[in-house]
């Protein structure tokens, strides 16, 4: 989602100030620090700031330039209750104004356009079409730490671990042809790489649909096993292939970079904390749990998509006007007190509490049970095959990403040990 974030913020640039083109994600930096606050983070917790907006209320003005008038909902419930209400808040990005080209995709659509998207893709999420991909996962899995253990020196976990587990992952969910993966990896990075910039990552994008074009036209003459094929078969006369292609790039976009952020910041939770590490390490029982703490305390998807209010609306006693648009921090929702006490620490001997790192209601992440499928998997391997793997540089050194909506680490050099 970090093009996400230059998408966003280009639809909103172009809408008032008149711009064309690109928007450049620099200029993220001359927002008022207020505005920002969701996205900050010290380390990996969010900057104390939002707990403290969080404390005087769950839900209050955001600053924002361009004349947008603009809610930041912190609190708990209050989140649920926005994104529980499909009447009330669309994320279609028209509402900014007529005409407005929003990021496209499921995470976009209203109902009923939502409603028969989704529909088409639900059927490849459930737990009975998901297990067919559970060795594959594990054999991903142990593949990446074969390639690590013969890796000479400090490895980087997140070149070599993060980010190479859901892409090949996605493949494998898409049915991407095996001779096409080395090109689709490159193609997945490149969407997301740091400093290729904005441009660069368009770029990527929609070289990314055309090829998932060509492999929509392909899988029509003949359908494969996967996402692709499956829907081409059950459903073909109802999507086109601009439409397929765009859902499949959606699987890609939401599903590769969440996760592998994930996976980095799993992995420096677990090497910053060794009773966990060892925990993780030696009780098969402690994965599932360890998993649902992480994902509440990282929070890495920061920000719900922007709603926009389709009517004047109250929410935790708060007025809304309609086509106002609010923002809701999945980050500060997962660390209201009202959960539980003591949420600003990974517990991994928490009893799992309630949190919304998926999002709710009826744009919750479709991909949330493959993304715990890969998460199980792959910590528990992790530590298991380098029991002394440290970091190779000072905390102070890492380098994470200074204002997305997906947060995360560039970097994570370990010795393995
Ligand atoms: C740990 C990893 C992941 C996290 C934290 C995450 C988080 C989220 C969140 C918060 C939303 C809802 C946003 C909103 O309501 O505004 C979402 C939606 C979505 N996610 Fe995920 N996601 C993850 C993995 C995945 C995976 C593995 C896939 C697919 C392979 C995926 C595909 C999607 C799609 C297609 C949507 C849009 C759903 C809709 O609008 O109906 N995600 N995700």
């Amino acid at each position: 989602m970090r093009q996400l974030t230059s998408r966003i913020l280009a639809a909103a640039a172009r809408r008032y100030l008149g711009r064309k083109g690109g928007f450049d994600l620099a200029k993220v930096g001359m927002l008022p620090d207020r505005t920002l606050v969701p996205l900050r983070r010290a380390g990996i917790d969010p900057i104390p700031e939002l707990g403290a907006i969080r404390d005087q209320a769950p839900v209050s003005r955001l600053p924002v330039p361009f004349g947008l008038k603009v809610w930041l909902v912190t609190g708990y419930d209050a989140a649920k209750q926005v994104l529980a209400d499909g009447d009330g808040f669309s994320t279609d990005f028209a509402n900014l104004a007529p005409g407005v080209a929003g990021p496209g995709g499921l995470g976009f659509a209203d109902p009923p356009e939502h409603t028969r998207l989704r529909k088409l893709l639900t059927p490849e999420f459930t737990m009975r079409r998901l297990a067919r991909l559970t060795p594959r996962i594990h054999e991903i899995v142990e593949d990446r730490l074969d390639a690590m253990a013969a890796a000479p020196g400090p490895v980087d976990l997140v070149a070599e671990f993060a980010l190479p587990i859901p892409s090949l992952v996605i493949c494998e969910l898409l049915g991407v042809p095996y001779a096409d993966r080395a090109d689709f990896q490159r193609l997945a990075m490149a969407r997301f790489d740091v400093f290729g910039g904005a441009d660069a990552s368009l770029g990527a994008i929609s070289e990314s649909l055309d090829y998932l074009r060509t492999v929509v036209e392909t899988q029509r003459r003949a359908p494969g096993d996967g996402l692709i094929g499956m829907i081409i078969r059950e459903h073909g006369d109802e999507v086109t292939d601009d439409e397929l292609a765009g859902l499949a790039d959606g699987v890609l976009t939401g599903g590769f970079e969440t996760t592998a952020s994930m996976l980095a910041l799993g992995a420096l939770v677990l090497l910053s904390d060794p009773a966990a590490f060892q925990l993780v390490r030696t009780t098969d029982e402690a994965a599932a749990p360890f998993v649902e703490e992480v994902l509440r305390h990282l929070a890495v998807v920061q920000v719900a998509f922007p709603r926009f209010a389709r009517d004047d609306l109250t929410i935790a006693g708060t007025q809304i006007s309609r086509g106002d648009v609010v923002i809701v921090s999945l980050s500060g929702a997962n660390r209201d007190p009202v959960l539980g006490p003591n949420l600003e620490h990974p517990d991994p001997t928490r009893t799992p509490t309630s949190h919304l790192a998926f999002g709710h209601g009826l744009h919750r992440c479709i991909g949330a049970e493959l993304a715990k499928m890969e998460l199980r998997a792959a910590y528990p391997a992790l530590v298991r095959r380098f029991p002394g793997m440290r970091l190779a540089v000072e905390p102070a050194e890492l380098r994470f990403r200074p204002a997305s909506i997906v947060y995360g680490v560039e970097s994570l050099p370990v010795r393995l040990g």
